[in-house]
């Protein structure tokens, strides 16, 4: 089987190449490394000890994706590929939109085109807002607070029109919760530009030295110790549950959509004991005000995806620290450590 990875040079997409190569499908990578490089490409065929193809194009101009179709018969698409900063999003929309949206409708347009209408789309857990109760289930109700996760959410519902227009398209829409963590080899993991927006690539840098310390974001929160709760899941189980979900749409099942969670939620506290522990170093924090549009806690009902796709998260917090500072450590300053390649 021959899938198609947008965006698969990026954090998640680079995570779940390497898990596609060792499971034996053909791989073939779209991605304008707007946020990615090609040493990660060169290190995902070394992990998996195969090759994969690969087209630097950008999914805003047809002709070039159109090529990619034309030289390959792919059989699914896993569509990774779009800006994910909330905060620039709020800066840039019409950026967001246009890329995330635009991108997609081209990509929807041409594998329609070819009769390729099978689609794992990557959404994420910010489609439910500021939930009213936790865990969350699938049939939460959706909003957005923010350009870039108005963009998951319209894509969603465009996703599901196509769908009621045309029963061929089978689409899963995977929901995930907080992706963190890295390959266990410290050879593939997040590569941020700038400053990072995140938590754990946060306290990673500052673990190495490259940041000075980390602002924990509100101490006052409605949750134990009053810093943000989130589910937190080891990039390599969120790969994995792409794989799960392929043979799911071969079942030919409509839109299905599920949450790619632990189950477990964490504080921010709790992650910087966790990485101290890990990595042996001291995390280095002060408590600032709360960061506007943060949501007091967040996590998941995963047990949709254990139920219909046998998947379920296998990595404990220890792990995702570990593997975190293990990628860190190897990598000081990213995918630019190496001489690059093209
Ligand atoms: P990433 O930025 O590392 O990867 C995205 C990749 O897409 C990058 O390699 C980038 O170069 C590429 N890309 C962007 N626009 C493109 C375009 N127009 N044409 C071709 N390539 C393009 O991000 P990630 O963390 O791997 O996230 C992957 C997907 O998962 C994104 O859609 C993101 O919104 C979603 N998601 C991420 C998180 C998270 O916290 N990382 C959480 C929920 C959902
Ligand atoms: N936090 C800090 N300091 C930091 C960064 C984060 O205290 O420097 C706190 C936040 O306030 C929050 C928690 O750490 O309580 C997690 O924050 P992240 O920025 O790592 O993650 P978010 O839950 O805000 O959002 C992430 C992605 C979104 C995605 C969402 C759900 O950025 O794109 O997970 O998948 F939608």
């Amino acid at each position: 089987m021959k899938i198609l990875v947008t965006g698969g040079a990026g954090y998640i997409g680079s995570h779940t190449c390497v898990e596609l190569l060792k499971d034996n499908y053909d791989v073939v990578v779209l991605d304008n490394f707007s946020n990615s490089c090609q040493e990660a490409l060169n290190r995902i065929q070394r992990l998996a000890n195969k090759k994969l193809s690969f087209y630097k194009a950008d999914l805003l101009e047809s002709p070039s994706v159109r090529q990619v179709f034309k030289d390959h018969k792919i059989d699914a698409v896993i569509h990774f590929a779009g800006l994910k900063a909330v905060g620039e999003s709020t800066c840039i929309p019409l950026k967001y939109y246009h890329n995330n949206l635009t991108g997609t409708f081209n990509l929807l347009s041409i594998m329609g085109e070819f009769n390729v209408k099978t689609l794992v789309f990557s959404s994420s857990a910010t489609v439910y807002g500021d939930p009213s109760t936790l865990p969350i289930t699938e049939t939460f109700p959706l909003s957005a607070t923010n350009p870039y996760g108005r963009t998951k959410l319209m894509i969603e519902e465009i996703l599901q029109d196509l769908h009621t227009s045309d029963k061929d398209w089978n689409i899963a829409l995977l929901r995930y919760f907080n992706p963190v963590g890295a390959h266990e080899s410290g050879e593939l993991g997040e590569d941020p530009q700038g400053l990072p927006n995140n938590l754990m690539p946060y306290i990673s840098q500052v673990a190495v030295g490259r940041l000075p310390r980390l602002s924990v974001f509100g101490a006052d929160y409605d949750t134990p110790d009053g810093t943000g709760v989130r589910d937190y899941i080891h990039v390599t189980d969120l790969a994995l549950g792409h794989i799960r979900t392929l043979p799911k749409l071969a079942e030919k099942p409509g839109v299905v959509i599920y949450n790619l969670g632990t189950g477990n939620g964490f504080s921010v506290l709790e992650m910087i004991n966790g990485f101290e522990k890990a990595s042996g170093q001291k995390i280095a924090y002060q408590v600032t005000d709360r960061r506007p549009g943060d949501i007091a806690a967040c996590f998941a009902d995963a047990s949709k995806a254990k139920r219909e796709l046998n998947w379920e998260a296998g990595k404990s917090l220890d792990d995702m620290c570990k593997d975190t500072w293990n990628w860190q450590k190897k990598n000081p300053i990213g995918y630019r450590t190496q001489p690059k390649e093209e």
